[in-house]
């Protein structure tokens, strides 16, 4: 029996699941989310160390799991949160997530440091986002000298529940290179960077490949889970990579669309692939020695929630199938009617915070059903700007996978590869990160020979979809009509 601990934003989501993948029980912790100034996000790092104990406790109490048969443990998260710790390992002041927008300077001022977005680009792979790592920790030094003055350790989120729960500080390279401080190519920190901000390598924790054991329960923390003492615990994965071999995206070709309230491409590649637009986030892969490009967009399912939540109250507890069942009455392409979904401004292609939503073309036939179509074709469209860029970087793509609340909906599923023009798949796993968590945990305690394996024999495709040829023609004949509005609008958003 293999763990996946999954460090969330609302909570904290764990998995007991047997050697052949079978599912055995969940459990669940949710915690505070700490806002105290506009576009701060905060959290408490004690309480993922507090609710991952107790989900572990939860399934060992309700008999999900026998705790002598515990083999592994695998640890993923939310991304590039900062953690920062004092010589006694005691947590310094709330940690900042990776929704937090404070850092707009220290970003500026690491690009100029690093003389310039191409140079910076050529060290880490990535340009310097507001959500990363290294910005939220010259944050500390810029505005917080007596805090920075005692900070002897920086961790990610699932790290830091790693360090409570065997004493080590490690992380592995998929959540590492969102730090913005890894050299991604040659998957250790960047020393040539880290000179450059004048940082202390020493304020890192090791690096490991991500199905690597990294420690093992100390004996405080197995009696507080109501586990033995020992059961090792392997690196993980940022929540991104973790989920994506939770859905079995460990080889060329296979291509995740997950949409959630946001929506992520996610691509393995063999060969490390950066965009030297920086559009497209590159990040080591939880496979070793393979990376991964993802594109996010910020609205995906979430604009349809919008949608419902502005328009459609009156449709009541089935308003999003039939949002769907209505939209289906509207020809591809409703008529010239284009929806934006830059509901929170954008992340991938256009990294705009000040884009905006937008119908475009309305005219006096447009009605509610052509409205929610057009949300539907806007927010795969915006899906297929990063599979486009993935495409553009020569990474292949044989097969696009489906998941998050988009893929429930046989019309969207259809929708998506009409618009993608490439055959889809939904698989059977559909549990998330905390689920590859718990497959890296059984590749890295000799349970199969490689993350591969591990997924190999416990995801399973289950569906097929294929694009409607004449239909997906029509998508391609409208598509940069799309991406046009966006330039024609933006001097209009600031
Ligand atoms: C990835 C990202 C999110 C966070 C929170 O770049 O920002 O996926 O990890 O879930």
């Amino acid at each position: 029996v293999f763990l996946g601990i999954d460090i969330g934003t609302s909570g904290t989501k764990t998995l007991a699941v047997r050697g052949d993948g079978t599912l055995l029980g969940s459990a669940a912790v949710e915690y505070p989310l700490l806002t105290p100034r506009p576009g701060w996000s905060e959290q408490d790092p004690r309480h993922w160390a507090d609710a991952a104990v107790a989900t572990v406790r939860q399934l060992v109490n309700d008999g999900s799991v026998d705790p002598a048969e515990v083999q592994g443990i695998g640890l993923s998260g939310q991304m590039h949160g900062s953690v920062f710790l004092d010589a006694q390992g005691e947590v310094i002041r709330p940690a900042l997530l990776w929704n937090d927008q404070r850092t707009a300077a220290q970003c500026e001022a690491i690009t100029d440091a690093a003389g310039g977005r191409e140079e910076l680009i050529r060290m880490v792979a990535n340009p310097a986002l507001t959500g990363f790592t290294a910005p939220k920790i010259l944050w500390l030094r810029d505005e917080e000298p007596e805090r920075f003055a005692q900070l002897k350790t920086v961790l990610l989120p699932k790290d830091y529940v790693r360090y409570r729960l065997t004493g080590e500080f490690a992380t592995e390279v998929s959540d590492a290179s969102g730090t913005l401080l890894l050299d991604v190519a040659n998957r250790r920190w960047s020393d040539e960077l880290l000179a450059k901000l004048n940082l202390d390598p020493g304020l890192l924790p090791p690096v490991y490949e991500s199905q690597e054991v990294t420690g093992r329960l100390t004996a405080a923390a197995a009696e507080a889970m109501g586990l033995p003492a020992g059961v090792p615990v392997v690196g993980g994965g940022g929540d991104q990579a973790a989920g994506a071999v939770g859905n079995g995206i460990v080889r060329s070709g296979v291509v995740s669309a997950a949409l959630g309230t946001s929506g992520v491409v996610f691509a393995h590649s063999d060969e490390m692939q950066f965009d030297p637009a920086g559009r497209a986030h590159t990040f080591c892969h939880a496979v070793p020695g393979k990376w991964h490009v993802m594109g996010v967009i910020l609205s995906a399912a979430g604009s349809l929630q919008w949608f419902r939540n502005q328009l459609c109250m009156d449709l009541g507890d089935f308003a999003f199938d039939r949002i769907t069942q209505r939209a289906e009455e509207i020809p591809p392409g409703c008529e010239g009617l284009y929806f934006l979904p830059y509901l929170s401004g954008e992340r991938t292609p256009h990294a705009d915070p000040h884009a905006r939503g937008a119908w475009v073309g309305l005219n006096l036939r447009t009605d509610r059903a052509a409205l929610g179509r057009a949300v539907l074709e806007g927010v795969t469209y915006a899906m297929r700007d990063s599979l486009e860029i993935i495409q553009q970087l020569g990474v292949p793509i044989g097969e696009v996978r489906l998941s998050g609340g988009g893929a429930k909906s046989p019309f969207w599923r259809q929708l998506q590869a009409d618009i993608y023009h490439e055959p889809c798949t939904v698989t059977n796993a559909l549990e998330g990160p905390a689920y590859g968590a718990a497959l890296l945990a059984m590749a890295g305690t000799g349970e199969y020979e490689s993350v591969e394996a591990a997924c190999d024999a416990t995801i399973s495709v289950t569906e097929r979809i294929t694009p409607n040829e004449a239909v997906a023609a029509q998508y391609d004949a409208l598509y940069p009509a799309y991406g046009q509005l966006y330039q024609a609008l933006k001097p209009h958003f600031a």
